[in-house]
């Protein structure tokens, strides 16, 4: 599909496209279109409590050449710029784009057993009953087998801590297509007394990790000197130094990063959450560094990398109740979890570099500006698109972004 453009169409033109190269019917085109794809009934499922239903705009960001071939990315989110800025570092890879990929969708889980009478016997007793322990854990992993995962290792360690000592076990589960906290959990839960009756000691917390260090997902791509500038090689590569030696930088660069990926982790209905807390934790192993990394090609052109852990799924979680995430995955094309996960490693590594070639060069707040215009105008009262657009284009004309001058404005285009 040619993404020339999208920008500029409006949302009835830019669904027709969908429906047309993603095969969306009219019903679910509708459904995007209502931004009411989740319905209350749904949503009183969901979570206790409920209330409402929070909306956020869902996007797609264009121009994302990933492997070969070209993908449509949803994000939402709420914060202008994010996906203009996805779509523009995406579009100056081309004609290349980005080639990614992805590990294995292992994910670890962990068994504490307290009150352990004395560390060295209770581990040599769970190595003793190692075979016992794997075959009772897989027994609760029989589902996953069915699909390709499953149990794939066990270990334990032994914490010595102030209320005595304790072991932990570790539990690799292929999770497939799925997250996988519920599998994790379920195996834990399950063979977390007969860990206890092999090492004594009695069964405490049995969960999934969201260090999810060996489900880790990687990008890159080249941004050629003659189409980014020498400036804006030599720019990045500025920032990328200020964030890999100051760690107030460090956390704002990889901010950045997660702007993308969180955004098309809450299209996608995934548990942005762990992904967070995972991105920032494998940013922290060896002193908190940040989630990309730059340097100068042979040709003078600039080579971006992404490597993090990424657990998602395309079944199971919020896709099973939220029919957007579900669109949101159908626009993508994603087969599997790993188009996923490829998917947002690329957008995560774009909006880095966005950010930082805005930054280094003519920073970020002409963009955003830009952006915000609009919503000032229709604060001011502005109505119609081209209101709207007329009021906005003045307020940048003059870099003046006060509601006084959008009412100024509006009054004289309605005179
Ligand atoms: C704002 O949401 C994200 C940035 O601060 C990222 C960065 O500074 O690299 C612009």
């Amino acid at each position: 599909m040619d993404a020339t453009g999208f920008y500029k169409l409006n949302i009835d033109e830019r669904l027709s496209l969908l429906k047309k190269h993603r095969n969306l019917s009219d019903e679910e085109a509708l459904l995007l279109k209502n931004s009411g794809a989740l319905s209350l009934d749904i949503a009183n499922r969901m979570i206790e409590n409920v209330i409402g239903a929070m909306h956020l705009p869902l996007a797609v960001a264009t121009h994302f050449k990933i492997n070969g071939k070209e993908m449509l990315v949803p994000m939402a989110i709420e914060e202008p710029s994010v996906v203009a800025g996805a779509c523009k570092a995406a579009k100056l890879t081309l004609p290349e784009g980005f080639t990614a990929k992805s590990d294995e969708p292992i994910m670890i889980g962990q068994v504490q057993i307290v009150n352990i009478k004395d560390g060295k016997e209770a581990l040599s007793s769970f190595e003793k009953h190692k075979k016992e322990i794997f075959e009772i854990a897989r027994g609760y992993a029989k589902q996953m087998e069915q699909y390709g995962g499953g149990l794939r290792d066990i270990s334990a360690k032994i914490i010595r801590s102030k209320r005595g000592d304790m072991l932990v076990a570790y539990f690799d589960v292929d999770v497939r297509d799925s997250m996988g906290a519920n599998t994790v959990n379920t195996i834990l839960e399950g063979v977390a007394p007969s860990i206890a009756s092999y090492v004594g000691g009695k069964p405490c917390l049995r969960i999934i990790s969201n260090l999810a260090v060996k489900r880790k997902s990687y990008a890159q791509a080249v941004w050629k000197r003659n189409v980014i500038g020498e400036d804006g090689v030599e720019g990045i590569l500025d920032a990328y130094e200020l964030a890999k030696n100051d760690i107030y930088r460090c956390v704002t660069h990889n901010k950045g990063i997660m702007n993308g990926i969180d955004a098309v982790a809450l299209a996608s209905g995934q548990d942005w959450r762990a992904i967070e807390a995972g991105a920032h934790a494998y940013a922290s192993l060896d002193g908190y560094h940040p989630l990309t990394h730059y340097e100068k090609t042979k040709d003078g052109d600039l080579l971006g990398k992404i490597e993090l852990p990424l657990a998602v799924g395309t079944v199971g979680g919020a896709i099973n109740t939220s029919p957007t995430a579900k669109l949101a995955l159908k626009v993508l094309g994603a087969q599997s979890w790993r188009d996923l996960a490829v998917a947002m490693t690329c957008v995560g590594l774009a909006n880095n570099f966005a950010a930082l070639y805005a930054l280094s060069t003519t920073g970020i707040q002409a963009g955003h500006m830009k952006l915000h215009a609009r919503n000032i105008a229709v604060l001011a009262g502005a109505k119609t698109p081209e209101e709207i657009d007329e009021v906005a284009q003045e307020l940048a004309n003059k870099k003046d972004f006060s509601l006084d001058l959008a009412k100024q404005v509006l009054k004289k285009i309605k005179e």
